[in-house]
């Protein structure tokens, strides 16, 4: 597919010409996200600077027949913003507003092209949070946020990006627009249509604008890391965290994962012992003895043997020090090729998950290297398989998908999810069924055809063609 003379024409009567991009270095920057495993191959780029220009293009896609792809800040880690096809890239990035905070309602009403971390720092003037966090926050949209329902660090205390949501201003593929639920608290007036939008990357239509929520900041966080043998430990320490302490974060990493970060960023280990496995305790402060107990329970855990070495944040900076051993994980192992999986059960059924992934993997990548991290207190890991310098692409592709299956079903057989929290984009669209019943894909398409009759919206994502 490709854009017609006819097509551009009408798209240039509608836009400036600094709104339209068709260059060969914007093509291959806009066409694809962070997962670099599909060519780019978008026809244009345009910018819309509001919902009505939004909606415009819509009408212009329909009538022309363009199939359109919406576009934020391209962090994504499943093709679910790639256009590999000839389509019209419609990249929000200048409906950017970010309005002043409510303060009454504590919300923030923004566009979907404000950059996250930018929400994040105009909740901060006003001693307000935005939770939702992660380490792309300072380039992410939050669109694209609202798109992937994104989650992040902070789940097991604030929630997803759904929890966040007070407003939509959505254009749908048929072009209309719809405000939806209108930064309410209360709104109980039948079907929610905004968690439609929320988590449905791009294939009903656009989100413009957003209200979002806004909460009280934590009090004084500390983080801890712990050094511990085998991730049955972390299970164990987590339960005993969890009673101690008002959790903020509770993340888990490798000794592979410390030693690239240690390696490629410059990022200091916690302490010298190295141990298998690494968590990530981030608490609130909530009273006078907070720490004094998290550092007993700690003590406990040590004598118990299931914690080898510990550290706690004495300072900000080094609790932003301590945070750079996980945050820093993503960015510095995205120079290899990588197979990610972003996978979930519920928190009791992790280490039988654990079991039936580790058996997998080690059957499968005896030689390969394979990185562990995530967000263990939500259930959630992410398991990155590093392509060996001598593999081919495509091979690697294909053995990664063969090992995903098998994966997959022992996620299914636990009832678990094949994408946590980064979406099912493209990569994932062929094991969607591992997950959600034929019931519920039967049901996602014929909402799509509703909000999109025309099949224009982000085709090959989530559902597969
Ligand atoms: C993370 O937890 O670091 C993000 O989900 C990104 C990633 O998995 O690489
Ligand atoms: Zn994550």
């Amino acid at each position: 597919m490709s854009l017609s003379a006819n097509a551009l024409e009408a798209l240039s009567a509608a836009l400036t010409p600094e709104q339209i991009r068709t260059d060969s270095e914007s093509l291959s920057a806009y066409g694809q996200d962070w997962t670099r495993f599909t060519k780019p191959a978008p026809s244009a780029i345009v910018f819309p600077r509001s919902t009505e220009e939004v909606a415009t293009i819509v009408k212009l896609a329909r009538e022309y027949q363009l199939c359109l792809v919406p576009s934020g800040g391209r962090t994504g880690l499943s093709g679910g913003a790639v256009a590999t096809n000839g389509e019209l890239v419609v990249s929000l990035e200048k409906l950017n507003f970010v309005n002043e905070i409510n303060p009454t309602d504590r919300t923030i009403h923004v566009g979907a092209g404000a950059i996250t971390q930018q929400i994040q720092e105009t909740a901060e003037t006003s001693d307000l949070l935005y939770p939702v966090d992660f380490a792309s926050s300072g380039s992410s949209q939050i669109g694209g946020n609202i798109a992937t329902n994104a989650g992040g660090i902070n789940v097991i205390r604030y929630g997803m990006t759904r929890d966040w949501v007070a407003g939509l201003t959505v254009v749908t593929g048929a072009g209309d627009v719809i405000n939806l639920n209108k930064g309410l608290m209360k709104n109980n007036t039948g079907l929610d249509l905004r968690h439609l939008f929320i988590g449905s990357e791009g294939i009903l239509g656009f989100i413009t604008e957003a209200t979002l929520k806004l909460t009280a900041q934590p009090i004084n966080p500390t983080v801890v890391v712990l050094g511990l043998r085998d991730m049955a430990s972390i299970m164990q320490a987590l339960s005993a965290m969890q009673k101690t302490a008002p959790l903020l974060a509770y993340e888990f990493f490798s000794e592979l994962a410390v030693d690239k970060v240690v390696t490629h960023a410059g990022v200091s280990r916690p302490f010298d012992t190295r141990t298998p496995f690494y968590a990530l305790i981030e608490f609130e402060n909530t009273d006078a003895n907070s720490e004094a107990r998290v550092f007993s329970a700690v003590e406990d855990l040590m004598e118990r043997g299931i914690v080898i070495d510990a550290v706690m944040s004495q300072s900000v900076a080094q609790a932003r020090a301590l945070w750079r051993l996980r945050e820093d994980i993503s960015e510095t192992i995205s120079q290899w090729t990588l197979y990610k999986n972003d996978i979930s059960v519920t928190v009791a059924k992790v280490p039988a998950l654990l079991e039936a992934v580790n058996q997998e993997v080690h059957r499968s990548y005896p030689d390969w290297e394979v990185v562990w991290y995530g967000h263990i207190g939500d259930g959630n890991l992410h398991l990155n398989i590093l392509k060996p310098d001598t593999l081919p692409i495509d091979d690697f592709k294909a053995q990664c998908g063969e090992v995903s299956e098998s994966i997959f079903d022992a996620i299914a057989q636990l009832d678990g999810s094949v994408s946590a929290e980064h979406g099912v984009g493209t990569l994932k669209a062929p094991y969607l069924h591992f997950t959600r019943s034929s019931t519920e894909i039967d049901s996602m398409r014929a909402i799509k055809a509703v909000f999109d009759p025309d099949g224009i919206m982000n085709p090959g994502k989530v559902l597969a063609t």
